[in-house]
């Protein structure tokens, strides 16, 4: 039998505090009892299903998990659900609609930015993040804004190529 201390927070009968939390994803807000340790890139593959975002390090390094929280791009992996209160969150399934690719990831397909796809996801966030604020970066400021996501395939030429195209900048003397 759980006990409810009060209307968010309860201790269920295997002794574990959980907090009722309501998180925007994607444009849905979304209600669930999560627990008090529950990191957000496993509430959004484990509870909600999105498993787009990657669960790479866990630790912070690689950026696989990357998610725009508020706009800014963050390590699901790094921040609890229970922080992700009342926050709106764009995973990768949040920036595609259902006919439409975003220019990014149609520019990482044609630029060939994509091998095993495992950093795609955090790659394009930390790019819409970038691209947001400044909208036609160098290949420095590309080079910066993606600085926390790791790729072990393709170089990350392909990837800076794919971005400044996206930005609708000139890609041939890259
Ligand atoms: S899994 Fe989050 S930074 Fe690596
Ligand atoms: S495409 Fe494989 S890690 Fe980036």
């Amino acid at each position: 039998m759980s006990s409810m201390l009060s209307e968010k927070f309860l201790i269920d009968n295997d002794g574990i505090q959980r907090f009722l939390v309501t998180i925007n994803v994607n444009g849905i807000d979304y209600t669930r009892m999560v627990k008090a340790n529950t990191v957000l890139v496993n509430f959004l593959r484990d509870e909600l299903d999105l498993t787009g975002t990657k669960r790479g390090c866990e630790m912070g390094d690689c950026g696989s998990c990357t998610v725009l929280v508020d706009g800014k791009p963050m390590n699901s992996c790094l921040m609890l659900a229970v922080e992700a209160e009342g926050k709106q969150i764009i995973t990768i399934e949040g920036v595609s609609t259902s006919e439409n690719l975003d220019v990014l990831q149609e520019k990482f397909l044609e630029y060939g930015a994509i091998q095993c796809g495992y950093c795609s996801a955090g790659m394009i966030l930390s790019a819409k993040a970038l691209l947001t604020r400044n909208p036609h970066p160098t290949y420095e400021e590309v080079q910066e804004g993606i600085s926390g996501n790791i790729c072990r395939c393709t170089g990350y030429v392909n990837i800076i190529r794919a971005i400044l195209a996206a930005s609708g900048q000139e890609v041939e003397n890259y």
